[in-house]
């Protein structure tokens, strides 16, 4: 049982625990006990919808109160270096600010965002770590500069929910953006699919190849129309450059997703994290049709979360 969740890696039995999440969902009421008289506190460096309505809904199943601090917008802006003279912008520092939050609450989940001002500290995650540092509490990720675990782990339950056959193809598409996005969706997914049966693809233009730590045994294409044939799930996601870190590319609508490339496909099931643009990213057509399982991630955000929540309130 972790103490702190991370990643996949915290997780001793990744398939173990999609079944206990599903399993939760058809009775998410029985632990309310568990909750009562502890204090969730969700830290947010970043804007959220789902991660910030899940983990709340979560926590309110297992009895939990919730507290949400929105820092950018309501705290102090917070120095993560040590040694630093604290002459600038930077009004107070992590260790103070998260041994106080760890204070008031018995667990905390973090949300923190990469700069893209230098690669190297992005994935230091000087945020989490500075938390599960000084905090003195179990801190839940939601959603790091590298990692979202609680996003893959609802997007596995999801697989796990629809698929027809023991062994799927499963393939993550790149798909256009306008702006620079973090590879931390990708990551996460790639790090969670080493641990499921499926015969798992990678696809994306040249030169947005992920960190390899990361995508590890998974096929690496550059081909989305090869890559889609006999496909049973296609996950959209955009991410920037990981190599040249935070670039974009440009008018690349080719990769945007379609109808009709899902109809190229062994009727896949389409998936996207949201927020999602329409028409860029994805187009109506293809999020509108009988393919897409995009609201039951969502709503399986509530019981993935709410199984690691259950599993440190009983550590
Ligand atoms: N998928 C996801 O994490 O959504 P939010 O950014 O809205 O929380």
């Amino acid at each position: 049982m972790p103490n702190h969740f991370f990643s996949v890696e915290d997780c001793p039995n990744p398939i173990g625990w999609i079944n206990e999440a599903l399993k939760l969902k058809n009775n998410p009421y029985g632990y309310k006990g568990l909750g009562i008289n502890k204090t969730l506190g969700l830290i947010f460096f970043n804007a959220s919808l789902r991660t910030r309505l899940s983990t709340i809904k979560a926590a309110q199943n297992l009895g939990m109160e919730t507290i949400t601090f929105d820092v950018k917008k309501d705290g102090w802006q917070l120095e993560t270096t040590d040694g630093r003279v604290m002459d600038g912008n930077h009004v107070e520092h992590i260790r103070e600010a998260a041994a106080v939050m760890g204070g008031y609450c018995d667990i905390l989940g973090i949300r923190a965002f990469p700069t893209f001002l230098n690669k190297k500290e992005d994935y230091l995650e000087k945020y989490l770590l500075g938390f599960r540092e000084y905090a003195g509490v179990p801190i839940v990720n939601l959603e790091s500069a590298t990692l979202h675990p609680l996003q893959s782990f609802a997007d596995l339950m999801t697989i796990e929910q629809h698929k027809k056959k023991k062994r799927p193809k499963v393939v993550m598409t790149w798909a256009p953006h306008v702006k620079a996005l973090p590879q931390a969706v990708p990551n996460s997914f790639s790090q969670w699919m080493q641990y499921y049966d499926a015969d798992f693809h990678i696809v994306h233009p040249k030169g947005m190849e992920l960190d390899i730590q990361f995508t590890k045994n998974a096929k690496l294409s550059y081909d989305q129309d090869q890559a889609f044939k006999e496909a049973d799930f296609i996950y959209v996601k955009n991410w920037s450059s990981y190599h040249n870190y935070g670039e974009i590319q440009k008018n690349r609508k080719d990769w945007m997703i379609t109808l009709e490339k899902l109809q190229s496909t062994a009727q896949a099931k389409l998936m996207h994290c949201l927020p999602v643009r329409r028409n860029v990213v994805i187009a109506d057509n293809a999020i509108d049709s009988h393919h897409s399982i995009i609201q039951d991630q969502a709503y399986n955000r509530v019981f993935a979360t709410q199984l690691v929540l259950k599993k440190i309130l009983i550590s």
